[in-house]
């Protein structure tokens, strides 16, 4: 529109989908409980729809990943819930084995190193080798296992998660060169590197926590040298509800009761949208280095299991509906 600020460029659900499809390692932060989890299942199934052998990994403990993807429970090993869609829950002590088996190359000898009791408690009280086996754990299935083509990370909560990806930077940094310096440059050079790596920003359509997440996004180019692919504006009430007129004969009240409902959702909705749209043209959305933005609906009976994903997907016109 003539004389409008230029606006972050806002592209479909599916358009993004496409292209983080073409990654290894896709992390899905933003502040808890917007949808962080939701959006790692959505994309999960998307992925896997277009052919990817897809592995959700989360570090959460809500068993509702394990629900949209088709699985009872979340659990420490990984579940395969569809024909090529895994799900599996990161979990320190599991991944510094695993992880550990990987570098020493050889799960006996990892097992007796990693499962003593005294090695484990000397390993915990060295700061960020939890977390470090934890990314290690999804880098490696990601970019070196050869088991999957992607992994979605469900990471941890935006402040925490700068802290994680930020583990092998402060190593290659603090630590002299040896096998761990080896292992933090391999994986700050995949989070580094625009073709293997790409965040997703999860958030609530308000200006300020949208400002947040721009800062967050700006943050982990700045400091991490990561690309933030797009910032999912989750949770829209629907803003194209018509404004119902007050009643003119309306003996029980009924009719104005109705109209007094649909107008609080379609001006919930529009404030929501006019936010949105006004954060999308501001400096912080401008400057937050983000590739693009998007927008979720509100799904209102939830999402909690698979078949409303499967809807969820649908309604976003995103192929990864018709994956069974
Ligand atoms: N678009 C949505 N529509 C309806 N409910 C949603 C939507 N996104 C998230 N939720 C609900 O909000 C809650 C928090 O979502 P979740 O994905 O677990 O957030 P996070 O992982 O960021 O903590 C969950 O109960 C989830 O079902
Ligand atoms: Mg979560």
């Amino acid at each position: 529109m003539a004389g409008q600020q230029p606006a972050l460029e806002k592209r479909s659900v599916p358009a993004i989908f496409d292209d983080l499809s073409r990654r290894r390692l896709v992390v899905v932060s933003g502040k808890g409980g917007v949808g962080r989890t939701t959006l790692a299942a959505l994309l999960g199934v998307a992925l896997s729809a277009r052919g990817k052998r897809v592995l959700v990994a989360t570090t959460g403990h809500d068993d509702r990943l394990a629900w949209m993807l088709g699985a009872e429970a979340l659990s420490d090993a990984r579940q395969q819930v569809g024909d090529s869609l895994w799900v599996q829950r990161l979990v320190p002590q599991t991944c510094i084995r695993e992880y550990g088996g990987m570098v020493i190359h050889s799960q006996r000898v990892s097992s007796a190193v990693f499962d003593n009791t005294v090695v484990r408690r000397l390993m915990r009280a060295i700061p960020g080798l939890d977390d470090f086996s934890l990314l290690g754990k999804a880098w490696h299935e990601a970019v070196r296992g050869g088991d999957f083509d992607c992994v979605i990370f469900d990471g941890p909560a935006t402040g925490h998660l700068i802290y994680t990806l930020g583990v092998p930077q402060a190593i290659l940094e603090t630590v002299p060169s040896g096998p761990l310096t080896s292992e933090a440059r391999l994986m700050q050079a995949a989070l580094e590197d625009p073709e293997v790596t790409q965040a997703v920003l999860v958030g609530l359509p308000e200006a300020w926590p949208l400002t947040e997440l721009g800062e967050l996004g700006a943050t982990l180019r700045a400091k991490l040298r990561m690309h933030v692919a797009a910032i999912v504006v989750n949770g829209l009430w629907p803003s194209d509800v018509p404004v119902v007129p007050e009643p003119s004969s309306d003996a029980q009240g009924l009719a104005a009761a109705f109209a007094e409902q649909v107008n609080r959702i379609g001006d919930i909705g529009r404030a929501q949208a006019g936010d949105v749209d006004a954060w999308s043209r501001s400096q912080a959305a401008l400057g937050c280095g983000a590739g693009a933005w998007t927008t979720l609906p509100w799904r209102w009976r939830g999402v909690s299991d698979r078949a409303s994903v499967r809807a969820f997907l649908q309604v976003l016109g995103d192929r990864g509906d018709q994956l069974a």
